[in-house]
C-alpha cells in the first residue's frame, strides 16, 4: 500500500519525524513521499510493552493476515495455518505458557503461526486441486506435485515439520513488515512452550504444532524500556560477501 503522509503546517515529514522545508528551494506541494520499506523496517521494534488500552483496527489486521496469506512458500503448499486469538483468557493462558510475556495480554490480537505436523498425499493433493482449479487440470501440475509427494511422504514427519516450519517463519517476516506498514506494533515470539500452546489451542488435533507467535498492539511510549534504545545491526561489511 502506498503511504502518502502530509505535514501540518510547513514541515515535511521524512520517515516519521517532520523536517523544516530547506529555504531557497522549491519545496514543492506541503506532500511528502512514502515511507519506504527501510522506514517502516527503522520504525518497528520487538515491543516489549504494549498499550493496554488500544485494539489494533480489524482493517488494519485484516490487511496482516492478508500478507501472510500471500508469503511465498516452498512448492506453493502454504503448510501452516495462522490462528488469530482475541479472547483474553485464552491469550493469558498462552502468556503463562511464555514465560509471562505480557504483550500477549497487553495486545489486542495475538498470531500463532501454527505449521503442518507432516507432509500427507491429502495435504499435497489439496495443494494440486487448487492450482488445478486456478490454472487447468495441466500434466505439469499432476507431475510436479506427484514428484513431491514421492519426496517428501517418505520423510520423517520430524524432517517434515521442520521443512513447513521454516515456511511459516517466511510469513513472519512478510507479517512483522506489514505490521509496520500499518503501524501497528508487534513481538515476534519464540519464547513459550509449544507444547503448551499446542494443547491451550486443540493444535496437535489438527496435525498443526505452534512455531511461532507475533502479538500486535499498541506500544506504551513511558513504559517500554526498549524503545528509546538504538537498533543494533551488525554493519553491511560483517555480513556481506560480494562476489562480482
Ligand atoms: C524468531 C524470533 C523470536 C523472538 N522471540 C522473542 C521473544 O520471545 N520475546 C521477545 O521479547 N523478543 C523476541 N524476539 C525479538 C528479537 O530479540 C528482536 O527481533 C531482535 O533483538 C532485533 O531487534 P528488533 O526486532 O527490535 O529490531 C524474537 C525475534 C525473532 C525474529
Amino acid at each position: 500500500m502506498c503511504l502518502l503522509v502530509v505535514c501540518l503546517g510547513s514541515p515535511y515529514l521524512v520517515g516519521h519525524k517532520c523536517i523544516p522545508p530547506v529555504p531557497g528551494l522549491d519545496n514543492g506541494p506541503n506532500i511528502v513521499t512514502a515511507k519506504t520499506l527501510n522506514d517502516h523496517l527503522n520504525w518497528r521494534y520487538a515491543t516489549k510493552k504494549m498499550d493496554a488500552s488500544k485494539t489494533v483496527p480489524q482493517d488494519k489486521v485484516n490487511a496482516i493476515i492478508e500478507a501472510v496469506r500471500l508469503a511465498p512458500t516452498s512448492s506453493g503448499t502454504q503448510p501452516f495455518e495462522l490462528i488469530v486469538v482475541t479472547n483474553p483468557e485464552i491469550r493469558a493462558q498462552i502468556s503463562e505458557a511464555a514465560m509471562g510475556q505480557a504483550q500477549i495480554t497487553d495486545g489486542s490480537h495475538l498470531l500463532v503461526f501454527a505449521a503442518w505436523d507432516t507432509y500427507t498425499e491429502d495435504r499435497i493433493d489439496a495443494v494440486t486441486q487448487l492450482n488445478v482449479a486456478a490454472r487447468g487440470d495441466l500434466p505439469l501440475i499432476h507431475g510436479y506435485y506427484d514428484n513431491l509427494k514421492a519426496n517428501y511422504l517418505p520423510r520423517e514427519a520430524e524432517v517434515n515439520y521442520a521443512h513447513a516450519a521454516r515456511q511459516a517463519y517466511i510469513a513472519l517476516g512478510i507479517a512483522l513488515v506489514a505490521a509496520a506498514e500499518q503501524e501497528v506494533d508487534s513481538t515476534p515470539m519464540e519464547g513459550f512452550s509449544s507444547d503448551a500452546v499446542d494443547s491451550i489451542l486443540g493444535l496437535r488435533e489438527r496435525g498443526l504444532r505452534s512455531v511461532v507467535l507475533m502479538p500486535l498492539g499498541y506500544r506504551e511510549e513511558a513504559g517500554d524500556w526498549l524503545l528509546p534504545m538504538p537498533k543494533v545491526r551488525k554493519s553491511r561489511e560483517s555480513m556481506v560477501t560480494e562476489v562480482a
